[in-house]
């Protein structure tokens, strides 16, 4: 890299970290000197969704019925505002006008995910699958493409058929091995020949330690004693189990894409993993081991399998019995199950030694002995998103992608998720002119920019979390995370942000 590029790109990374001078709209939209030019050729700029939280039509068009659609109806004290998806932001109907938002911002290519549901309505290929499912899913890829946008898809994220949660209980059974790699194979056949992107769960952590560890998400378990009202489980022992039948439905499905599909399909299949960067409380030796063990617990969980084929000896000593272990079959067939990883990074934390005298109350989230914080002498550790977990901590991407590459062997990477939330009671005017995302999007592409070529990590693409404002899992709607603004009391309107005309901005191509 030329010394003069260096100089333009530290100072652009200054302005970013520490705000510039005049905080003006005109400053923020200057995107003379670091855009997409500044990657490196072929590296994909997109945009990120899921299903439940964008498409509603929660029963039409043959839809069974997901463990979020009976989560969100029969408890709807567990979201912060007792609402659901049943319409989201209705992309089930506006995903040609979402196609042009996109097409608009100038964006290469859209990660969305698949409805288990939508597609097979009893969870199971015996049970028949959806005609009208596949139809929107080929008309949104087809959309896409005459676009020009590359779909990136992800299997599951999240919206397990009820079906198969009332029949086996979901991902707490080895069943769900099975059931999952049908509904990916039903997948490929359909769609693999426009789709050469395969995810195939999104966030195992968050799934486990969300809905079987603190049970926030569906199916909302923990253990009773935490007091959280959560709805039966063992937060000892269920997020393992649920964790070990992900890394193995995973696999199954990536074994059965490599046999049949991937050779005549010309496609990629890896699988999205979400960690926040850890950072040792102080200098002593056990906080640099608590945060190390931080990053296994979250990490190394699903990653150190999917590298190794087992999981990091810190986890096999402090959980023991209670995590599951993999035959030899089984190591094989998880270790090396991915052709690039998909990384979800928003914040980071302090981590603390925190030793556990307690013997009798274990959990998922003791397990690490670590405390993690955001802040430190009372100083945060960045500055607070509308999220509570979300602190602004761009070099955080830089360091979470450097250790990931060094630990981990140099996997090709994508960075599937990305952003920051603002409050919902914002007047739309305030909304609307959001130099916060900026200077978050700024920052962190800045910071992935130098992880890149000074790091030497391998990063095909980055996708920003998120192209609408949409359904934020227990908080409702009462976060917005859009690069464009959502009007839901206004037919779900959509207009863009600031962000999005910086995005289009920074995405312009230079005509030569
Ligand atoms: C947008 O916010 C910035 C501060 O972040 C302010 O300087 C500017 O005047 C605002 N623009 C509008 C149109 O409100
Ligand atoms: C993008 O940045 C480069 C410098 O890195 C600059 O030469 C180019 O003009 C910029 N492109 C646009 C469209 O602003
Ligand atoms: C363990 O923690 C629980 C509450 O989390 C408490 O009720 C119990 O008394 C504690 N036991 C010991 C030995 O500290
Ligand atoms: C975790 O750290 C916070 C802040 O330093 C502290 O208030 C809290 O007591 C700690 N918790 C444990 C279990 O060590």
């Amino acid at each position: 890299m030329a010394a003069q590029e260096l100089l333009i790109l530290t100072s652009t990374i200054l302005l970013t970290v520490f705000g510039s001078s005049s905080d003006s709209e005109a400053s923020h939209m200057d995107t003379s000197s670091f855009n997409r030019s500044s990657f490196p050729p072929g590296f994909l700029f997109g945009t990120a969704s899921s299903a439940y939280q964008y498409e509603g039509g929660a029963d039409e068009g043959g839809k069974g019925p997901s463990i979020w659609d009976t989560y969100t109806h029969k408890h709807p004290g567990r979201i912060r505002d007792g609402s659901n998806g049943d319409v989201a932001i209705d992309s089930y109907h506006k995903y040609k006008e979402d196609v042009r938002i996109m097409k608009r911002m100038g964006v290469d290519a859209y990660r969305f995910s698949i409805s288990w549901p939508r597609l097979l309505p009893k969870g199971k290929l015996s049970g028949g699958a959806n005609k009208e499912g596949i139809q929107y899913y080929n008309n949104l890829i087809d959309e896409l493409l005459s676009k020009g946008i590359v779909p990136f898809v992800t299997i599951f994220h999240w919206d397990l058929p009820q079906a198969l949660q009332d029949e086996y209980g979901g991902f707490l059974s080895p069943h769900i091995v099975n059931d999952f790699r049908d509904y990916a194979e039903l997948c490929f056949k359909e769609f693999g020949d426009r789709v050469k992107n395969w995810i195939t769960l999104n966030e195992p952590w968050s799934y486990s330690v969300g809905g079987y560890g603190i049970g926030v998400l569906a199916p909302g378990r923990c253990s009773e004693w935490q007091k959280l009202g959560c709805l039966g489980g063992d937060s000892a022992t269920e997020p393992y189990l649920v964790s070990h039948y992900q890394l193995l439905a995973h696999a199954a499905a990536v074994e059965i894409y490599r046999l049949k599909y991937k050779d005549a399909q010309n496609g990629q299949i890896g699988i999205t993993l979400i960690s926040q960067w850890m950072i040792p409380f102080g200098k002593a030796k056990h906080h640099k081991n608590a945060a190390l063990r931080s990053l296994d617990f979250m990490l190394g969980w699903f990653l150190e399998p999917l590298t190794y084929g087992d999981y990091p000896h810190t986890m096999k000593s402090l959980v023991g019995a209670r995590l599951p272990s993999f035959t030899e079959a089984e190591s094989k067939l998880v270790k090396q199950s991915f052709d690039f990883l998909g990384l979800n990074y928003y914040s980071a934390n302090y981590a603390a030694y925190s030793p556990q005298p307690n013997s009798t109350h274990k959990s998922c989230m003791t397990d690490s002995q670590a405390n993690l914080t955001t802040s430190r002498n009372g100083v945060p550790i960045g500055k607070k998103a509308a999220s509570d977990w979300l602190y602004v901590y761009p070099r955080g991407i830089r360091d979470l992608l450097v250790y990931t590459k060094k630990r981990y062997n140099n996997p090709k990477i994508y960075i599937t998720e990305n952003g920051i939330d603002e409050e919902a009671t914002l007047p739309i005017n305030q909304a609307l002119n959001d130099t916060w995302r900026i200077d978050y999007y700024n920052g962190h592409l800045a910071f992935l920019l130098r992880a890149i070529r000074e790091g030497g990590v391998d990063a095909r693409g980055y996708f920003a979390w998120s192209l609408l404002d949409n359904f934020e899992w227990y908080a409702g709607y009462t976060v917005r995370f859009g690069i464009n603004y959502v009007d839901y009391k206004d037919g779900m309107k959509r207009y863009p942000k600031l962000s999005a005309k910086w995005f289009k901005s920074f995405l312009r191509k230079a005509h030569r």
